[in-house]
């Protein structure tokens, strides 16, 4: 069974009084504290400060950084570093959202280096791909969305134990358009990804990878979203900064 995880990314916003009335705003049920995984992605700024403050109040909810990079120190100026994370009580980290691919020149083979660094850091990676429009439109979904997960993920088959990181789909024309995949359309391309890391990485190991839908996830579809076999939780933007929507994200109902 693959722990559902339900993960916000808040990307450029948030400031310290809103991590606290987050964090006290936040409540959901001890089921669901018990059989999900709750993660906020939060700005590099604000993540001791999560890790702190929610530590005595809602110690069920993790934290992640939404980028990080894959030297261990050194002269790289504006950049931080996995034991960085770590020490700001990080859990997890976002890795080749489409938002740091599309104006951060982010590549598959960064995607992947940061994605090792995190493994040997015991960070868990969320590595994220997903199609624009234009690709969708032309009918490349499937090779365009299979390139990215061989070129991020697959490529350390074999050396290193992917066993346990999280993959996230997201098209880019879902995120922050309002406009959601189907979750037909979202559980095609799913499970296409599983197919993959099947292949590659022997049935144990991808069927226990947990991968995520993300674009325009909200309490209204989130139901719908979760219920197809495929996907295993939500990587969930704008609906992530009200504490009110993300618990009931969370809460989704099977
Ligand atoms: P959205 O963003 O939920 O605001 O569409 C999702 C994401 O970019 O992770």
């Amino acid at each position: 069974m693959r722990k559902p995880f339900m993960a916000g990314n808040w990307k450029m916003n948030g400031s310290i009084s809103h991590v606290k009335e987050f964090i006290d705003g936040f409540s959901v049920s001890e089921e669901v504290v018990k059989t999900r995984e709750i993660v906020i992605c939060a700005p590099f700024t604000l993540l001791s400060l999560c890790s702190e403050y929610g530590a005595g109040r809602k110690p069920y909810i993790r934290f992640g950084a939404q980028n990080v990079y894959f030297e261990p120190k050194g002269a790289f100026t504006g950049e931080i570093s996995v034991a960085m994370l770590k020490e700001a009580g990080c859990y997890c980290c976002i890795i080749g959202h489409s938002e740091r691919r599309q104006y951060f020149g982010e590549t598959d083979a960064t995607v992947n280096k940061k994605m090792n660094a995190l493994l040997d850091g015991g960070v868990l990676p969320v590595v994220c791909v997903g199609e624009t429009l234009e690709e969708r439109e032309s009918g490349r979904t499937e090779a365009v969305v299979s390139g990215q997960v061989k070129g991020s993920v697959i490529a350390s088959a074999g050396t290193k134990d992917l066993a346990g990181i999280v993959v996230a789909y997201e098209p880019v024309w879902a995120i922050g358009t309002g406009k959601t995949a189907t979750s037909a359309q979202a559980e095609e391309v799913c499970s296409m990804i599983r197919g993959l890391l099947n292949e590659a990485l022997g049935e144990t190991v991808g069927n226990g990878i947990r991968i995520l839908y993300g674009g325009s996830m909200n309490p209204a579809n989130v139901d719908e979203l979760m219920a197809q076999p495929n996907i295993d939780g939500g990587l969930v933007g704008g609906a992530s900064m009200k504490p009110a929507d993300f618990a009931r994200i969370a809460s989704y109902v099977e």
